[in-house]
């Protein structure tokens, strides 16, 4: 059994529009990388490899918390301890949090000889989850640990769907503001109207049937939000222009990612997906707020471990 491990743990977009915490899909690009040695005591050390501020206390920690309770499921005189080099920003809403945590435990599970299965990975990483926003979920940890789309059918008990997805180019434009999670769930309205949520299961089930369908036209169509993004999308300083021109420029459709603030779109082809980075670079030039961009593919194999 090797005693360390170096993975890469990617970006997620969770939601995917109108599927709030029950769909997420995986990045190409951008990952953390994540060094975890495996430690003969029961304790979890955690260091920040380029100084990032990350809290230290391990139960304070996205990637911490998850291996405690790995740790205090297991009977044996075991631990670990995670560099981690961040270069998915906290506060992002590209599953910042969500790649600390699935990153840790993917890396643990190879250290211990994959003792654990990945819903169980899941389970675990949802506890950095609920160290960032306050509750678990699993619409970044569960893409980030099977590649690819997924769907959470439910989280209490966990069941976890893999769903084929056609290659598509993802686009993402990050502001540089922080919206915290907890933040943005705290804002949301407790109840939704009848004729909303008939929209939004509709637009839920025609995104999941055009992945599975192959069907472009149809996942475009569903990328809709009649609940979450009308509240949201406040709080991103040129939200509706990003969306109507790149949506004017090729893109299939797309929205808020995850918490925000970034905002993704979904491309057929990379040659669109570039075109709707430069309307992208060109709104946020004209309201003059610096920002990132990447312009990447769907990750079929989730965390990677490199060596
Ligand atoms: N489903 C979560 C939310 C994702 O929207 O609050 C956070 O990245």
């Amino acid at each position: 059994m090797s005693k360390t491990v170096k993975i890469l743990a990617p970006g997620t977009v969770a939601n995917l529009v109108c599927g709030f915490d029950v769909l997420g899909l995986c990045l190409n690009e951008p990952n953390d990388l994540m060094e975890v040695a495996l430690l003969n005591e029961k304790k979890v050390i955690i260091k920040s490899a380029d100084g990032y501020p990350l809290p230290l206390d391990p139960l304070q920690n996205t990637a911490g918390a998850p291996l405690v309770e790995m740790i205090n499921e297991l009977d044996k005189e075991i631990g670990f301890e995670v560099v981690i080099h961040k270069n998915i920003k906290p506060g992002s809403g590209i599953g910042s949090s969500a790649a600390s945590a699935a990153g840790s435990v993917v890396a643990a599970n190879h250290l211990l000889g994959n003792i654990f299965s990945k819903e169980d990975l899941v389970r675990f990483a949802m506890f950095g989850e609920k160290v960032a926003s306050g509750v678990k979920h699993a619409d970044n940890v569960a893409p980030c640990i099977y590649g690819g789309v997924t769907l959470i059918r439910s989280i209490y008990p966990l069941d976890i769907v893999s769903i084929p997805s056609p290659d598509l180019f993802v686009t993402v434009v990050h502001p540089q503001i922080e919206v915290r999670t907890a933040d943005a769930r705290q804002i949301l309205r407790k109840e939704v109207l009848l004729k909303d949520a008939i929209k939004q299961w509709g637009n839920i089930a025609g995104l999941v049937a055009g992945f599975i369908k192959n069907d472009v036209e149809l996942i475009g169509r569903s990328l809709e939000d009649v609940i979450i993004e009308p509240v949201r999308s406040i709080l991103i300083p040129g939200f509706d222009e990003v969306k109507a021109k790149c949506k004017e420029a090729g893109a299939l459709g797309g929205g808020i990612s995850g918490s925000g603030p970034s905002i993704f779109m979904l491309s057929k082809t990379e040659a669109t997906a570039k075109e709707v980075e430069k309307v992208m670079k060109t709104i946020y030039d004209k309201i003059g707020l610096a920002y990132h961009t990447h312009v990447t593919t769907i990750n079929k194999q989730g965390v990677k471990v490199i060596n």
